[in-house]
């Protein structure tokens, strides 16, 4: 049965993570994978996640399931940060990562509703179409980035999404867009709320990088303008990267509806999505965020960790640039420091990135994304030199 399967093609950043680890150059850069590394490119436990690990094993009585929604503090937690309190129209489910929690949307979208067609940016985290896909969702793209100005396609983006039709669904990204690192203003939310509302379609939210910005209260702005003014939304959060908990896969699923009487029937749906998909989520994740986000002395030090990962990002942006400059480089590159989160949208076309793949052992995306959370003082200069000979 299955040898009629042709091999499907590597995924386009989780793959290059393979590529890189058989790369034998020691002098071998990665820039791909959406992982913060630190001065000495390790990817750190913060130490606020270390305390309250060593706190929540040592009371631990139980490996019992938890809920179907998961960990009832830790999802009242992940209300208070994405709304700054509890929202009596929301109801949130842990779920395994940010792009479990993508998958349970999708589902949702795709089994509970009406919804047919999700508008995603153009470009996007190539997963996004992937998961909404698999869910048997057609996606269409709406304009977002302007090549030429570097900057977003406001206009580009409005008239398509003038074309959305009622019943059909956008997907945002809450901060730190994915690529391209850059977010609409604050005017701009509020005019793209507006037509939301006037032509009846539903927003969706991805965040996966809140605190990465411009700190956790101001990356959702945008957020909080359409879980104030919206009668529906759904959102889809992260703790990989803020927390630095990748690879425990705590995210959390989100809705938001017109008031807390249909958001308990429609949340009920929602259980039986997870409980026919994986039945209930994992506790220890979810347990350290939740331990942290309720204990006053380690959320500020989770605080000042994420504080100081977003400013060693700000630095090496522009450290990148004056690099760029002082190795020669015949662009103005300062559109980077003007960036959000961790990738920088280089403006490299495919060909330059596949040259600096083999010839220089640098891994950044096809698209020509770059990870700056993986540039340090010491692979700063071979890694602008190296830029600059493909340019
Ligand atoms: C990324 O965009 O690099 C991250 O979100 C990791 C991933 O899963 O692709």
């Amino acid at each position: 049965m299955f040898e009629y399967l042709l091999a499907a093609p590597a995924d386009p950043i989780l793959g290059l993570a393979d590529l890189y680890n058989k790369d034998e150059r020691t002098n071998k850069i990665n820039l791909s994978v959406g992982v913060y590394k630190d001065e000495t490119t390790k990817t750190p436990i913060l130490e606020s996640v270390k305390k309250a690990e060593h706190l929540i094993l040592n009371d631990e009585t139980t490996k019992s399931y938890l809920p179907i929604d998961g960990l009832n503090p830790f999802n009242i937690a992940t209300q208070i940060l994405l709304f700054g309190n509890e929202n009596p129209r929301a109801r949130t489910a842990q779920a395994p990562g940010g792009t479990g929690a993508l998958r349970i949307m999708a589902d949702f979208l795709s089994r509970r509703t009406k919804v047919k067609r999700v508008w995603v940016s153009n470009p996007s985290w190539p997963n996004h179409r992937s998961v909404f896909q698999t869910a048997g969702l057609e996606v269409r793209e709406y304009r977002y980035y302007n090549a030429q100005t570097r900057s977003l396609d406001f206009e580009g983006l409005i008239s398509d999404l003038s074309l959305v039709a009622e019943g059909e669904a956008v997907l945002f990204h809450g901060c730190c867009h994915n690529p391209t690192g850059i977010d609409p203003t604050p005017e701009q939310w509020q005019a793209i709320s507006e037509l939301a509302l006037k032509n009846g379609w539903l927003p969706l939210f991805d965040l996966a990088y809140q605190g990465f910005g411009q700190g956790i209260e101001e990356d959702v702005y945008g957020l909080r303008l359409f879980a104030n003014s919206q009668p529906e939304l759904l959102i889809a959060s992260s703790y990989s990267k803020n927390f630095g908990l990748y690879n425990e896969r705590v995210g959390a699923f989100t809705l938001i509806a017109a008031d807390s009487e249909i958001a308990d029937r429609a949340f009920s749906q929602v259980k039986t999505i997870i409980r026919a998909n994986y039945s209930n989520p994992p506790a220890h994740g979810a347990k350290i965020v939740s331990y942290i986000l309720n204990n006053e002395e380690l959320k500020e030090e989770w605080i000042d960790e994420l504080t100081s990962m977003r400013q060693r990002i700000h630095r090496m942006r522009q450290l990148f640039v004056k690099t760029l400059q002082d190795k020669g480089a015949n662009q103005d590159f300062s559109f980077i420091t003007k960036q959000n989160g961790m990738f920088s949208f280089s403006g490299l076309n495919e060909e330059q990135v596949l040259k600096l793949r083999d010839d220089y052992g640098i891994y950044i995306v096809n698209s020509g994304r770059i990870n700056v959370a993986g540039m340090t003082i010491d692979n700063m200069s071979r890694l602008c030199e190296s830029i600059v000979d493909v340019l």
